[in-house]
């Protein structure tokens, strides 16, 4: 059955896009899941209800090993800036380093993986980790003279110095902002510049489709980037890919770039105590995009954020400290900084990182991957399985490997693209949950818990314990369930895996988040401050929420998270342009890709070069994920009478859609010709 669910807002995009729901059946976990799962006790969700909030996540935080016990579970006294396990002291590379070393000291507890098949797998111990977390902690106290509360900027590859690092960092309450590496040295610089970090951690190199990258050519980027901004860049630290050999062909820059490899020679065997950080501490900066051009810095906390990213971790991954997890994201992304490094770590679980393109050089490679391991929980995102199942379908049965659990996450998954993940990678024995949440959020806000619930194909599911999910339409009315209608997705109370701010600018937090549907602007009642998600989500009879997609200018790539005005702005940086205006297209492997619009100045004529320049302009700016399916240079765009381009129009033309009424517009004639264009 076909069914048309209402939209209400004109603006919107992605929703209007996915609009088609159909019902699918339920799927029902295998008994050997559910004989071993962490989580089947259906009472969790009455110890999670409201009436037990918030002392109810007190579950979560004792999963974790406090220095100095907390006294206030929430404190909201200077709301929607939430204060969790307040008076607690913990540190978080304590947490998922220092206490697994009793039980666990000579378990792996990260297995790296090369792209280069032939290069060996890297097993770390715990004992290990610990070994090289600690030296590089003196480093960067002693010689960088790092302290408690400073930020420091990570640009790395996927490879285990990157949680070194991070872990390094939080041993000595360094707050670390890690940049995907994907991204350009020009885009690092402004994310330097916004937390006031001038120390940058790179690494010379990594592989990508079989070819050794210059990332340290991205740091002189930056650093050059920098000076253009007033910045200064005052260190640049680097790892080598192929520890004792320096990887790249840009020079070191004298009393600046230090090779971190040669310098820990100094800090061998050196041990240094994690600094006890109060549970409010922030542990890290992730930056995102949102609706204006500028990304914002979503600051975690250590208490709360690790107490979240462990409970969830624990209940919707089912992770066991004897199992071997992979979760084949970028722990450059929020996804990869919880579920690959603070929850499972925090668990004690083995971790896999594996520093390449999925399908490389084949795609048989992950499932090859899952047998040398013994991978039994997998984890990864729809683009991700829209590209082996395209490429390699019949490449899981040849491997001899089982999952009992598999996560997707990041954008929605098509029904059909879940049955394959289900039967051909999953063989049928695997349960999946597919879980709704947000860089701002910390942990996964909507899934089915596996032991419990039964799937359903392109569905996340119902809100996790103690997460409260209402739709509100735009007027505040709450949809209910099974109206078929979509709305704003919010969650009713505060978690502790909720950010605590954007890094410096604390009322663009309120007003992104908060001030959509509060009830009352100085209320210190947590009911007043629903969290506005951004995203549109119907909820089906049974509770389960589906996911539409982003409500605001943000698009989803390949499950990367984009501005559409950061891609604007990277346009408007060639001379020739006077507007840009982007607007997401369907596209079959990534979901949504970037399709750019633009209008030169007076004087300016369109050519195939130009076109090129821009989009060598985006990828420059920001990344070559960014880069644009088409540019279009166009002689008008089409805007209201009060001057504002009519995205909604153009993504309409973009994807050969309805245009609908444009008989209000200031220039409708304009639409036919755009048309034309698109569509010769
Ligand atoms: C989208 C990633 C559908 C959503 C953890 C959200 C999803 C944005 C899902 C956040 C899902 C995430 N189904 N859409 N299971 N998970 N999204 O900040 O639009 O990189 O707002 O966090 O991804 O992306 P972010």
């Amino acid at each position: 059955m076909e069914r048309k669910v209402e939209v209400f807002d004109d603006d919107v995009t992605e929703a209007e896009i996915a609009v088609h729901l159909r019902e699918e059946g339920y799927y029902h976990a295998p008994p050997k899941f559910i004989a071993q799962a962490n989580l089947t006790d259906p009472d969790i969700f009455k110890r999670f209800s409201l009436e037990n909030f918030p002392e109810c996540f007190k579950e979560y935080a004792d999963l974790l090993t406090w220095s100095k016990y907390w006294e206030k579970t929430l404190d909201t006294s200077n709301a929607p800036f939430w204060r969790w396990f307040v008076g607690g002291k913990l540190n978080a590379c304590y947490n998922c380093v220092d206490r697994h070393l009793e039980k666990h000291r000579n378990k792996a507890a990260i297995h790296f993986v090369p792209e280069i098949e032939s290069e060996p797998i890297i097993h770390m111990t715990y004992q290990e980790l610990f070994m090289r977390v600690n030296e590089l902690a003196a480093f960067l106290r002693n010689f960088c003279g790092l302290k408690t509360g400073d930020r420091v900027t990570l640009h790395m590859p996927m490879v285990a110095e990157l949680p070194i690092t991070m872990l390094a960092c939080a041993r000595i309450g360094v707050i670390h902002s890690q940049v995907f590496s994907g991204f350009s040295g020009r885009a690092v610089v402004d994310r330097m510049i916004d937390s006031g970090s001038d120390i940058l951690i790179t690494m010379d190199g990594y592989y990508r489709n079989g070819v050794l990258q210059n990332h340290k050519g991205q740091a002189d980027v930056a650093c050059e980037h920098a000076h253009e901004h007033d910045f200064n860049i005052e260190k640049v630290l680097i790892w080598q890919r192929h520890p004792g050999t320096y990887s790249s062909k840009r020079p070191l820059v004298e009393g600046r770039d230090f090779i971190i490899n040669d310098m820990l020679k100094h800090y061998h065997h050196t041990t240094i105590d994690p600094v006890q950080m109060s549970a409010e501490a922030p542990l890290f900066l992730m930056y995102t995009s949102g609706t204006t051009g500028k990304p914002k810095g979503c600051q975690h906390s250590t208490g709360g954020y690790l107490a979240y990213a462990a409970g969830t971790a624990r209940i919707v991954q089912d992770i066991h400290p004897e199992d071997v997890y992979w979760c084949m994201a970028d722990i450059g992304w929020i996804t990869g900084h919880t579920y690959i490094v603070y929850g499972p770590l925090a668990l004690g679980a083995s971790t896999v990182i594996y520093e390449g393109v999925p399908t490389y050089p084949d795609a048989g490679r992950p499932w090859r991957i899952a047998e040398e391991l013994g991978v039994n929980i997998f984890h990864t995102s729809p683009t991700a399985i829209r590209a082996l199942r395209r490429s390699g379908p019949d490449e899981p049965k040849k491997h001899n490997y089982h999952f009992k659990h598999m996560t997707t996450v990041g954008e929605p998954i098509e029904p059909e693209v879940w049955k394959w993940y289900y039967e051909v990678v999953g063989k049928g024995e695997a349960v999946i949950v597919d879980t709704w949440w947000q860089t701002e959020t910390g942990g996964v806000l909507c899934s089915t818990v596996p032991g419990l619930h039964p799937m359903k194909p392109g569905t996340a599911g119902p809100g996790m314990p103690g997460i409260h999910v209402v739709i509100y339409d735009e007027d505040g009315n709450e949809i209910p369930r099974g109206a078929n209608r979509a709305g704003n997705i919010c969650i009713r109370n505060p978690w502790p895996g909720i950010f605590q701010t954007i890094w410096g600018d604390s009322e663009r937090f309120v007003k992104s988040y908060y001030a959509h549907y509060n009830k009352k602007e100085k209320s210190t009642d947590w009911r007043d401050w629903p969290y506005f998600a951004s995203d549109g989500a119907v909820q089906t009879e049974d509770g389960y929420y589906r996911i539409l997609g982003r409500i605001d200018d943000v698009i989803n790539v390949a499950g990367h998270r984009l501005g559409s005005k950061e891609i604007e702005s990277a346009a408007l940086t060639v001379d020739e342009v006077a507007e840009a205006a982007v607007v997401p297209v369907a596209d079959e492997i990534k979901g949504r890709i970037p399709d750019l619009y633009v209008a030169l100045k007076p004087g300016f004529q369109p050519s195939h070069e130009l076109e090129q320049r821009i989009s060598a302009a985006v990828v420059s700016e920001i990344s070559p994920i960014a880069r644009p399916r088409r540019v279009w240079i166009v002689p008008d765009m089409p805007k209201t009478r009060s001057g504002k381009i009519m995205r909604r129009v153009l993504a309409a033309i973009s994807s050969g859609s309805d245009t609908g009424d444009v008989s209000t517009l200031a220039n409708p004639e304009i639409v036919a010709e755009l048309r034309k264009m698109a569509n010769p």
